[in-house]
């Protein structure tokens, strides 16, 4: 059965998209930005070690825990705030609908 939730994201210029983001597939935030043309570079591709998937999350449910290598990146950034995520490592899931992220410079 598919089912798609609905993943909002802040551009630079403070205007908001809606994406449509199916969750029997598998796919990271990340992957759903990048495939509806959003400026993400996400240079490697979803492993947490380039952090330039990095988004700040404004407003949702239950996110997943953050991992240990994920952590460790964001700790590394300046821009990071205590809502950041690394957006490859979120998994799309029912859980996430409604999730609200700001794209935030790449480090
Ligand atoms: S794509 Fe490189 S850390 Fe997310």
């Amino acid at each position: 059965m598919e089912e798609t939730i609905n993943i909002h994201v802040e551009l630079p210029d403070g205007s908001r998209v809606t994406l449509e983001a199916p969750t029997d597939m598998g796919l990271s935030v990340m992957e759903v930005m990048k495939a509806n043309e959003l400026d993400v570079p996400a240079i490697c591709g979803g492993m947490a070690i380039c952090a330039t998937c990095h988004v700040e999350v404004l407003q949702s449910g239950e996110l997943p825990e953050l991992g240990d290598d994920e952590a460790y990146m964001l700790e590394t950034l300046p821009h990071a705030t205590w809502s950041s995520r690394l957006s490859c490592q979120l998994r799309v899931t029912p859980d996430l609908d409604g999730l609200v992220v700001r794209l935030m410079p790449e480090a």
